[in-house]
Order: C-alpha cells, then sequence, then structure tokens
C-alpha cells in the first residue's frame, strides 16, 4: 500500500507537481525554502484533512490562489484513489473512489499516515498531549471503536466541566457514570494497546542506539488517574478542588506516556540525538505494530531526517524503515546525509523553487 501517483495543485509555493512515486523510499531533496515540506503537508492534507503546520487551511493555500489540491492514486485493493480540495470561504471536499466522504476518519483509515515533523523530537518531550495523540493514533487503527469511545468522553467531560465552573453538584452525578464507563473502556484499549507496543519500543531503542545504559529503557503508561484506585473515587476525592478549578482533573484525557531509565525521564539526561532515535524508535514500534494489525499499510512522512542524527544512525532508521514494508517520504537539504550505496532502492526527487523532478530511479 502506498501512493503510485500523486498531484499537488496550489499547495504553498508548489503550484503543480505530479510524482510516480516509489513503493518504499522517496527522498525529497533540495535548498531550504524549495518546497519539501510543503509537498509532505499536501500528503498529510490527503490523509487527514488538515495541515500539520496550521489549524488555518487557507495559509497553506498558494497566496495568489484561492483554493487547493491534492489527488492520489492507491496501491491498495480496496480504495483507488482519493483526492481533496480547498477552496477558500468553502472548506474541504473530500472524494473517496469518486464518491463524497463524509468523515474525515473515513480517509484515515483509507490512507493511514504518521508524520514526523521537523519538531516530533520538541513535542514528544515537551508534553503529554502529543505523546497521547501518537498512542492514540496507534489505538485508533487497532480499536474501531475507540473513536466513538473518545467522542463520547469528550461530550461528557465538556458537559462535567461546565457544571463544575456553574457549581452545580447535582448536575455532575448525571454525568459522572457515563464518564466513568467511556474512561474506563478508553483507558483499557489504551493499556492493551501499551502492553504490545513498548517490547518493540524497546527493541528498536536498542537496535538504534547500542548502550547498556539504553538497555535498561522502560515505557510508562500513566492512566490519568491514580493505577489502583476506581475513576470514581478518584473524582469523589477531588471534587471540592475540581470545583475551584473548574475542570475535571482526573481521567484518560490526562493519560501520558514516558520514557525512563532507571526511573529517570530519558529527556533529562539523554543527548539531542539520542532523543530522536528514540523518537524514531517510538515510530517504528508504531509501524510493525499497525502492520501486525492492519490489513493495508501505512504510509510515513519525515520531515528533515538528517537533523541530529549522524550518517550511521540516519542510514540504520532508513533500513529499520524499509524493512517494514512501507512507503517512506523523507526531506533533507543534501543527499551527502544519506549513503545512497548502502540502499537498493529508492527514487529521489528535487525540488526548487516549487518545481519538483524526479532524479535518479533505480
Ligand atoms: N501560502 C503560500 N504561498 C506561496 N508560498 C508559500 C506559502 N507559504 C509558504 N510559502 C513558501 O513556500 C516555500 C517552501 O516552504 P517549505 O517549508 O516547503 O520549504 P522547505 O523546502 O521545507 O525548506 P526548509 O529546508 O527550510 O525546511 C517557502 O519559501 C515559503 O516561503
Ligand atoms: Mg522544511
Amino acid at each position: 500500500m502506498g501512493l503510485s501517483y500523486l498531484s499537488v495543485i496550489n499547495i504553498r509555493n508548489v503550484k503543480n507537481a505530479s510524482l510516480n512515486p516509489h513503493d518504499t523510499l522517496n527522498i525529497i531533496c533540495g535548498e531550504n525554502g524549495s518546497g519539501k515540506t510543503s509537498l509532505l503537508e499536501a500528503i498529510y492534507y490527503l490523509g487527514r484533512t488538515k495541515s500539520p503546520r496550521t489549524r488555518f487551511l487557507n495559509k497553506v493555500v498558494n497566496v495568489e490562489e484561492n483554493s487547493m489540491t491534492v489527488f492520489a492514486r492507491l496501491k491498495s485493493n480496496k480504495i483507488k484513489q482519493i483526492g481533496i480540495e480547498y477552496k477558500k470561504r468553502e472548506g474541504s471536499r473530500l472524494k473517496i473512489d469518486g464518491r463524497k466522504a463524509t468523515a474525515a476518519s473515513e480517509v484515515a483509515y483509507a490512507l493511514p499516515l504518521l508524520y514526523v515533523g521537523s519538531d516530533a523530537t520538541l513535542h514528544m518531550y515537551r508534553g503529554a498531549n502529543y505523546r497521547r495523540r501518537f498512542i492514540d493514533w496507534g489505538v485508533f487503527h487497532v480499536e474501531h471503536r475507540f473513536l466513538d469511545e473518545v467522542k463520547q468522553f469528550n461530550r461528557i467531560l465538556k458537559q462535567r466541566n461546565a457544571a463544575l465552573k456553574k457549581k452545580s453538584v447535582e448536575a455532575l452525578t448525571v454525568w459522572d457514570k457515563s464518564l466513568v464507563s467511556s474512561a474506563e473502556a478508553i483507558d483499557s484499549m489504551r493499556s492493551e494497546f501499551i502492553i504490545r507496543l513498548a517490547p518493540l519500543f524497546k527493541k528498536y531503542s536498542c537496535l538504534l542506539i547500542q548502550s547498556d545504559e539504553f538497555n535498561k529503557i522502560v515505557m510508562q503508561y500513566d492512566r490519568g488517574w491514580q493505577q489502583d484506585v476506581k475513576l470514581q473515587e478518584t473524582l469523589d476525592k477531588a471534587l471540592p478542588r475540581d470545583i475551584e478549578v473548574g475542570y475535571t482533573r482526573y481521567g484518560p484525557h490526562r493519560a501520558d506516556m514516558k520514557l525512563k531509565i532507571n526511573s529517570r525521564l530519558v529527556e533529562d539526561t539523554a543527548s539531542a540525538g539520542q532523543l530522536k532515535l528514540l523518537v524514531c524508535a517510538l515510530f517504528l514500534a508504531q509501524l510493525e505494530l499497525f502492520n501486525m494489525d492492519a490489513d493495508q499499510k501505512c504510509i510515513i512522512l519525515i520531515d528533515d531526517l538528517a537533523s541530529e542524527l549522524d550518517k550511521g544512525h540516519r542510514n540504520i532508521f532508513i533500513e529499520l524503515l524499509s524493512q517494514l514494508n512501507t512507503q517512506i517520504y523523507v526531506t533533507t537539504t543534501d543527499l551527502d546525509h544519506f549513503c545512497l550505496n548502502n540502499l537498493s532502492n529508492y527514487k529521489v526527487f528535487h525540488v526548487k523553487h516549487g518545481v519538483v523532478t524526479d532524479v535518479v530511479d533505480t
């Protein structure tokens, strides 16, 4: 699974590009400001109906135009083509095999993709939000009822928080029962997922960072409330303070995943390159797990792979990714960042002032 053809129109400085990507590795090379990230952004927009860089799609449309389009043909038994168009003031329109798609989740299932932005390392260690979304991407693809459960939970949480703000304690008891039931379902799906992800993460960490210290790395899941206490009990105890602050402080919306060595957070000790390698290990684990469960393959978009990594580690990462039989798109400013001689199968696309050309076909 992957894209066999991609057309990008008016995404930032890329006014009109057509590509026939390689099944495995696609290296997008160009100088700063040439349009590399914009190409990844186009694929991301197709699969996620949003941009990884901004909440405002009108910023993504080329400044001289009023609309943008991305179209792709897929190597898949099920879905053959996906197209998305955005018009200023009208929003996005998505078509899957010529039929109008009704929900963004439809395309998320049809075109599963992982995005490792140039700021992925920063986000991964900065806050629980990104880590939670990373975990939830995996759970979403394994457990198809996860999305409905999260939507339901968020709806109730909103009502509960509104009741907390109004200090209407009686209304709270109405919400708590369904809140707890949704919370427990979400937690159980997440914790089962982590149980399977953690050993894969450890395997890839050890392959990427060969050191006795990193062999001791552990992935720790925090469900958002104390491990051996029921959520209802936690909510009851927390109520006076929750009323004071006006929101619910415990629950799966506060879940987190932490990486530790000898009980210390890795971000407190590991080097910048090691932290990025651990992020690479997380994505490799995520991909391997996805491949085990799904009947299709996932696309991975990696922006600015070279930064923080030395040439040796970059190539180990690319090799490990290639073994996962996934379609990879990486951007780089310099082809010398890769040991191309060691790679058997790849295509290079050169980008200059938004114009994409196919350079090497192996
Ligand atoms: N809405 C827009 N319309 C036209 N051009 C835009 C728009 N938004 C950004 N650009 C320009 O698009 C160009 C490509 O940006 P992009 O982020 O894709 O570059 P890049 O090749 O990834 O560069 P870098 O190596 O610095 O990350 C930039 O020169 C930027 O100024
Ligand atoms: Mg870029």
